[in-house]
């Protein structure tokens, strides 16, 4: 059969038949935007919702405390200066991630170290993660990458044995679980990203999750400019900025946060059907999901092309030709270190940390050779849906073959 690409008939006409658009909204979200704005209670310090949410969220998540504020980039970093990260230290993290996962650690004067991924997972493999450990390591970031959780067991343990901070990047893993315990609660602290593109989605917006009272005052402290919990409005006894949300944000996450628990289900089915028939078609494989992964949250839907395989398509050819039959797909990263950041910047230059160096082979496959994405709005389809995401990919990879 024709390929799309070469003027051959899509499986998919998208004009006739859109994928599900995102985000999702109804009368309640405008309803309580609406409430907000007739309140006049516009600022979280006027109202009552950015509390209760940061509440109701961080118990959703397992953990006992949460502060809201205005972006996952700006949850890292909170999280990064209430670990107490002093100048270089350094910051075990994975090169398959958002830029924030580093920069975080940069801008709260930290050393990104960059330790490899697991080839089946792409998330930070354990073992790397170990080998990079250095007498001035303090932290490590474990990044639940498209909504996979990591292998925390592992990395608890890791982090546990060497007196680490562990930190977990759940920007992409609201709700996804391992061995049944929510992600964001088994490290130190969590944090979450509610930008637009997200699975749980206030346009911006972000959260750090902790058990720990310290912690979660600290944080409180750095988003309130640096006041106590109970202090008077202008004392403040630490270091803090402003990084909090307003009560508009709060009021689309909660009225967001009601359609949450039935779309984990709902992408997760269609993922898991996924994994099953895309493994049947040669050349292509899904990603491995680790049996105590409990709930994937599947952010993304990412699966691996094998450059090598008979017909010998690139990826790139291969995410032309899949597009062009109608299944929206992306290469997404490349491997952070490989930013031109990483070469100038000045905490980076005073550690003589050289980037430029740096080859991790499994990001590097991942990044350059291997990884398809598909957003996650795709997965919020019907059977048919799914099954047009199947017959595209092998219809494009029996062309490969020939
Ligand atoms: C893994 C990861 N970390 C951090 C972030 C940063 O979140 P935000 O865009 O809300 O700043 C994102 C979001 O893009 C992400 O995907």
């Amino acid at each position: 059969m024709k390929l799309a690409i070469d003027g051959g008939t899509p499986v998919r006409d998208t004009q006739a038949r859109p994928w599900p658009g995102w985000p999702v909204w109804d009368e309640r979200e405008e309803q309580a935007l609406l409430e907000v704005l007739r309140s006049g209670r516009w600022g979280i310090w006027d109202g009552s919702r950015g509390e209760r949410f940061a509440e109701t969220f961080a118990r959703f998540q397992g953990a006992e405390y949460g502060v809201v504020n205005t972006n996952g980039t700006a949850a890292l970093e909170i999280a990064l200066r209430a670990a107490g990260l002093q100048m270089g230290d350094e910051v075990i993290v994975p090169p398959y991630t958002f830029i924030a996962t580093a920069s975080a650690v940069l801008m709260t004067n930290g050393v990104p170290v960059f330790a490899d991924i697991d080839p089946d997972t792409y998330n930070l493999d354990p073992k790397a993660a170990e080998a990079a450990i250095t007498p001035r390591t303090r932290a490590i970031i474990a990044v639940h990458i498209a909504g996979c959780p990591a292998d925390m067991d592992a990395l608890t343990a890791l982090a546990y044995d060497n007196s680490l901070i562990l930190i977990e990047d759940c920007c992409q893993a609201h709700a996804a679980e391992w061995g049944g315990r929510k992600v964001g609660s088994i490290g130190d602290m969590g944090a979450f990203s509610f930008q637009s593109s997200k699975n749980l989605n206030a346009g911006e917006g972000g959260i750090v999750v902790t058990n720990s009272r310290e912690y979660y005052e600290r944080c409180w402290s750095i988003v309130n400019v640096g006041r106590a919990i109970g202090g008077a409005w202008y004392d403040h006894p630490f270091l803090g900025s402003n990084y909090r949300m307003t009560e508009f944000q709060a009021a689309l996450l909660e009225a967001q946060f009601t359609r949450l628990p039935e779309q984990t289900e709902h992408r997760w089915r269609n993922a898991q059907i996924l994994n099953h028939r895309l493994a049947d078609i040669p050349g292509i494989r899904p990603m491995k999901v680790d049996e105590r992964v409990t709930v994937h949250a599947c952010h993304l839907y990412v699966f691996r092309v094998d450059e090598s395989a008979p017909g010998g398509m690139t990826r790139a050819r291969f995410i032309e030709a899949l597009n062009a039959e109608g299944v929206p797909c992306s290469a997404g990263y490349v491997p952070l270190y490989r930013n031109h950041l990483f070469r100038t910047h000045n905490t980076v230059a005073a550690t003589r940390m050289d980037y430029a160096k740096l080859r991790l082979p499994v990001a590097e496959r991942a990044c350059d050779h291997e990884a398809v994405w598909l957003a996650q709005p795709m997965l919020l389809g019907t059977p048919e849906d799914v099954q047009d995401i199947v017959d595209a990919v092998a219809k494009v990879q029996r062309a490969a073959v020939g």
